[in-house]
């Protein structure tokens, strides 16, 4: 299948062929296109905003699990600032958590890119944070994530309110707004801390009831 995407010519064909596809695609073939179109197309990734995240969280001694952190720039931020205990950051573009793993050279700080976070036991952590990532998944990923994030305490997230939009340069899998993913997440049983809707972005603390 992977081979058929990429014999379609450029990026945005890439991209509307991933898009299609997303649901059927293994792990491996994913991380594949993102090999292909994120490490060498897309410049480098700086989406959250760090002062609200350090802000609104009580992060001494947390184990934070990160899903799409890019290459850790949000740990390395945070860990210089708060006594964290241990950051995870899983990550699908293997390229950019490495270099950025390899930059840091912290013990607390690790990396996963050889499965999707839904299939670790995240029993053990205290905060999921999602900044920029959640609209790169299907509807069905973020099932399997919010259920097996079923024991995380708190949820941070950051969500571009053009979400929906299936422009290619973008990357999103498109077709959801922000209002269904926060729906999703208060379904998944954690209930809003805080909410900051802003012109080109929601950002979202939420905690179990
Ligand atoms: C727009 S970037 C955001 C990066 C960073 N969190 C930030 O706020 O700057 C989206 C990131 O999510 C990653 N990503 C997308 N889907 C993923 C998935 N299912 N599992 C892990 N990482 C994923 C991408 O590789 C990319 O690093």
């Amino acid at each position: 299948m992977i081979e058929t995407v990429f014999d379609k010519a450029g990026f945005s064909s890439i991209v509307r062929e991933w898009r299609r596809r997303y649901d059927a695609m293994t792990f491996d073939e994913h991380q594949q296109i993102y090999s292909r179109l994120w490490a060498t197309n897309l410049p480098p990734q700086r989406h959250c905003a760090p002062d609200v995240f350090l802000d609104w969280l009580d992060l001494e001694d947390a184990v934070v699990a990160e899903v799409g952190g890019w290459d850790g720039w949000l740990a390395e931020e945070a860990l210089a600032d708060k006594p964290i205990a241990t950051w995870v950051n899983w990550e699908v573009c293997r390229e950019a958590a490495a270099e950025g793993a390899a930059r840091m050279g912290d013990w607390r700080y690790g990396i996963e890119t050889s499965s999707w976070i839904w299939e670790a036991d995240l029993s053990m952590f205290d905060v999921l944070v999602a900044s920029h990532s959640l609209e790169h998944m299907s509807k069905a990923h973020r099932a399997l994530l919010f259920e097996a994030a079923r024991e995380i305490p708190q949820i941070y997230v950051q969500l571009p309110e053009n979400m929906h939009e299936r422009s290619a340069a973008a990357t999103h899998v498109g077709g959801d707004t922000v209002g269904d993913v926060l729906r999703e997440i208060t379904q998944a049983g954690w209930e809003t801390v805080n909410l900051r809707r802003l012109d080109k972005e929601t950002i979202f603390l939420g905690k179990r009831k």
